[in-house]
């Protein structure tokens, strides 16, 4: 991973296969009476969110514990950004206490790249203004392995706000990498200018491609990034875009639905759907942990050579 995780477009599809390996030992650790290695003992990594999250914060501070790491929480609301000091002169502070990773979310792009080139510490994109959210697309695709076996050859519909969407930037790579034929769909006012660099198909109609998908991916209407009316109303997206139960009808049987949470339950995914048994959404944020202690242990532990012996050891003693 070279040092650090900033975007999915980084990594081969040999290393994405190497983060899913290394995953799966993760998900039989996590699995255990006491999940809990010595992996990373005497590290320390510090969750850095300058916007909010449940899932990310969460999952992460969870795998690094997991690892036996140590973790500093960094939050906005009670720290001395609030008396003016700047991003640059927090990261230096932090890494003066000490610090082996920065997990790093920002509202504005391009953050996580900043404080990598200011720090020696190993940084973990956690999500950046539009710009990528890779360990998001991690769980995602290692969601989909999990339950297809590959993502080889499987369609993906990815539909919603594309535009603000740093999930779906991740998501379409990650896929494209492990070989899946993704499609977009959403509104014109809900896409970028211009999607020809993307290796992707474009739809503005649901209803005419939802039976041909393997999955199914609901986009969050993420209305805090909106600066103008992208829609005449909510109730009209729901209407053309929403995954409801009469869409669902015209689902593939093997079709599963995936949403990156937080979910507008009645917006972009009707309740009944986001609590089906199609439903892949817990397993999403269960995996999200293990994949999170991957990512870890790639950049920090002493090597994936020794993951056997690192883990292998601790299991006999819990
Ligand atoms: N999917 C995701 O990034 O969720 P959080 O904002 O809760 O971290």
């Amino acid at each position: 991973m070279n040092g650090n995780l900033l975007t999915i477009s980084q990594l081969s599809r040999g290393e994405i296969e190497e983060v899913l390996d290394v995953t799966d030992t993760m998900v039989e650790v996590s699995s255990r009476r006491i999940p809990k290695v010595p992996a990373l003992r005497g590290r320390t990594v510090v969750s850095m969110f300058y916007e909010d999250s449940t899932r990310t914060r969460l999952s992460f501070e969870s795998a690094a514990k997991r690892l036996s790491a140590d973790v500093m929480s960094f939050s906005v609301a009670s720290s001395s950004t609030r008396k003016g000091e700047s991003l640059r002169d927090t990261v230096a502070t932090l890494e003066a206490m000490g610090v082996d990773a920065f997990v790093v979310r920002h509202r504005s792009s391009g953050v996580p790249a900043m404080v990598a080139r200011w720090s020696t510490a190993a940084v973990v994109n956690a999500g950046d203004g539009w710009h990528a959210h890779p360990t998001q697309a991690l769980l995602d695709a290692y969601t989909i392995r999990s339950h297809f076996g590959s993502a080889e050859g499987l369609r993906v519909g990815i539909i919603g706000d594309i535009l603000h969407s740093r999930v779906a930037r991740s998501l379409m790579v990650v896929l494209e990498r492990l070989g899946a034929e993704v499609t977009l769909v959403a509104p014109p006012t809900l896409l970028p200018p211009s999607t020809d660099a993307w290796r992707v198909g474009v739809s503005h109609d649901l209803d005419s491609v939802i039976g041909g998908f393997d999955v199914v991916y609901a986009l969050r209407m993420q209305r805090e990034r909106m600066t103008e009316a992208h829609l005449p109303s909510l109730r009209e997206y729901t209407e053309c875009y929403g995954l409801t139960p009469r869409r669902a009808a015209e689902l593939s049987e093997r079709a599963v639905i995936m949403h990156p949470g937080p979910m507008n339950r009645g917006v972009e995914i009707s309740e009944a759907l986001a609590d089906s048994p199609r439903s892949l959404v817990t397993d999403q944020v269960a995996n999200g942990v293990a994949v999170r202690m991957a990512v870890l242990y790639l950049l920090l532990g002493p090597g994936r050579e020794a993951l056997g012996e690192e883990l292998s050891g601790a299991r006999e003693s819990t």
